[in-house]
């Protein structure tokens, strides 16, 4: 991306978006970002426009359309996303959040990122393209690397502060993965080798006793 495009994310008070609006402020980009009303003051903390997707249409915000489109809920199968690029625009899909709100299918899901490729052939010149973090690692793992270092190197700087919702031990990954579905955190969770279990650090459960005479 080139500094001063205007780059439009959805779901902008979720973890992901957050990292995305950071690193496309460094980047210089003109950031716009989707949300319920209630997060207008913390999208515009975080240095972008807010839009109120419950009242707004974000196809019509900005007349001639977006640069890129970040799109990790995947409503109305990534159409509309599409829709509001400008000619020559790209949509980089990473998510499908309204998919499995939905209970819908993987078949589902997997026609939606595929059809994706097949809209590079529509007159208008977008582009559309699937983003996976686990993906790129397997496929480069050097670039994969050196992002992390870069983005390690910028934490230490303080040139990037995510937001923590709670720092955890490993033995609460299937606990954290329960509250990640459920969505409504502040900020990401940490999984934390050194931190000993949640088990260890709660005082002892008195061990039920044999019910008293006053008891019913
Ligand atoms: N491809 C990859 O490499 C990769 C890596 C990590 C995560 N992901 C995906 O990225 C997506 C976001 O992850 P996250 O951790 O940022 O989630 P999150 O913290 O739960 O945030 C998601 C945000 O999306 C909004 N949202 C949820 N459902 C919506 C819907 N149906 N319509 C419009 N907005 C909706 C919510 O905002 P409001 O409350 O304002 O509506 C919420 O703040 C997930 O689909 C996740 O699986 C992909």
């Amino acid at each position: 991306m080139q500094r001063g495009q205007r780059v439009l994310v959805h779901g902008a008070a979720g973890a992901v978006c957050e990292a995305l609006l950071a690193l496309g402020r460094l980047a210089g980009l003109e950031p716009w970002g989707t949300a319920q009303g209630a997060h207008a003051a913390l999208i515009r903390q975080l240095g972008a426009t807010p839009i109120d997707y419950q009242r707004e249409d974000f196809t019509r915000v900005l007349p001639g359309g977006f640069d890129v489109v970040f799109d990790g809920i995947g409503e109305e199968g990534y159409r509309r996303s599409f829709t509001a690029l400008k000619r020559g625009g790209l949509l980089c899909a990473y998510g499908y959040s309204a998919g499995v709100q939905a209970q819908r299918g993987m078949l589902t899901m997997l026609m939606w990122i595929a059809r994706l490729y097949l809209w590079r052939w529509l007159p208008g010149g977008k582009r559309a393209r699937f983003y996976s973090i686990n993906v790129m690692r397997a496929r480069h793992p050097a670039w994969f690397r050196e992002d992390l270092e870069r983005l390690f190197g910028l934490l230490a700087t303080r040139a990037i502060q995510p937001r923590v919702a709670e720092r955890i031990s490993f033995d609460e990954v299937a606990e954290a993965h329960r509250r990640l579905e459920a969505g409504g955190l502040e900020g990401k969770l940490v999984l934390c080798p050194d931190l000993p279990s949640r088990r260890d650090r709660m005082p002892p459960q008195r061990e039920p006793g044999p019910a008293s005479q006053t008891d019913t």
